[in-house]
């Protein structure tokens, strides 16, 4: 695993934009499309603002790119504000000059949940997965919504948030009774098939995942990201918020 320190959030922004617009260089290089993992949260809102800032300058052309977000909540209306697909499109998408048809993401209100779950893993497959997937993570070790527990989903499937997962995510809904209790999610599998990931954390508020992680301690299904250590090119990425005091809480255990 490398770790890269950053300052903030705007290095945050540059460093992934660095990698992603290599990819999609090098893939347009060979005449083929790259294919990117994304995902939404607070954390990676800095990569969309930079990817799209690039795009205005000219200095990247997003229309060979296909991308598949990690997850989707189920039952909640695609145009409702706190939907994978309103953050997707707010932030990127409706920006960029890609081809709305490269854009997967899952979609929680579908008639036949186990088909919808089954057809994205099958075009993710048929597009030769993941060239990047980037990666944020909960309080509690989550990475898309693979929840932790005794198991954890290898394939796209549908999955049920934790009450600390609700908890966590209920800052956006007014109440948190309207937070979904089900989504669909990228399976750890699914995530691992990606030729190089990065996952991304920042903030004071994550230092206790941030220390577990950068410990390297082994694997565990408690914390579904451990499982990324099996990986052969993650880069975990910090800012100096989360790397400083999860350092702290280390050097405390020594
Ligand atoms: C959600 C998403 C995850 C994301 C996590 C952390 O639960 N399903 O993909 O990593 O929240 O979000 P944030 O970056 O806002 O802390």
């Amino acid at each position: 695993m490398k770790i890269k320190v950053v300052k903030d959030k705007k290095e945050l922004g540059n460093f992934v934009s660095d990698i992603v617009c290599k990819i999609i260089k090098e893939k347009n290089e060979e005449g083929e499309k790259a294919v990117l993992g994304l995902a939404t949260g607070t954390t990676p809102i800095p990569v969309y603002e930079e990817l799209v800032r690039r795009y205005n300058n000219g200095d990247v052309d997003f229309f060979n790119t296909v991308t598949f977000n990690l997850d989707e909540y189920i039952n909640l209306p695609q145009e409702d504000k706190n939907s994978y697909h309103t953050f997707m499109n707010e932030n990127f998408i409706e920006h960029i000059n890609i081809n709305k048809n490269n854009v997967h993401i899952p979609d929680g209100n579908a008639e036949d949940l186990e088909e919808e779950v089954k057809n994205y893993e099958r075009i993710l497959q048929d597009s030769g997965y993941q060239d990047l997937q980037i990666l944020g993570i909960g309080h509690n070790g989550h990475i898309g919504f693979n929840e932790p527990g005794e198991f954890l989903l290898a394939d796209t499937g549908i999955t049920h948030l934790t009450n600390e997962t609700i908890k966590a995510n209920s800052r956006f809904f007014e109440n948190i009774n309207d937070v979904p209790k089900d989504a669909i999610t990228m399976g750890m599998r699914t995530i691992l098939n990606a030729d190089k990931i990065v996952l991304m954390i920042t903030g004071e508020s994550k230092k206790e995942i941030a220390a577990k992680m950068l410990k390297q301690e082994g694997i565990t299904s408690k914390y579904p990201a451990t499982l990324l250590y099996l990986h052969p090119d993650l880069t975990l990425v910090l800012d100096e918020e989360a790397y400083n005091a999860a350092q702290e809480i280390i050097n405390s255990e020594v």
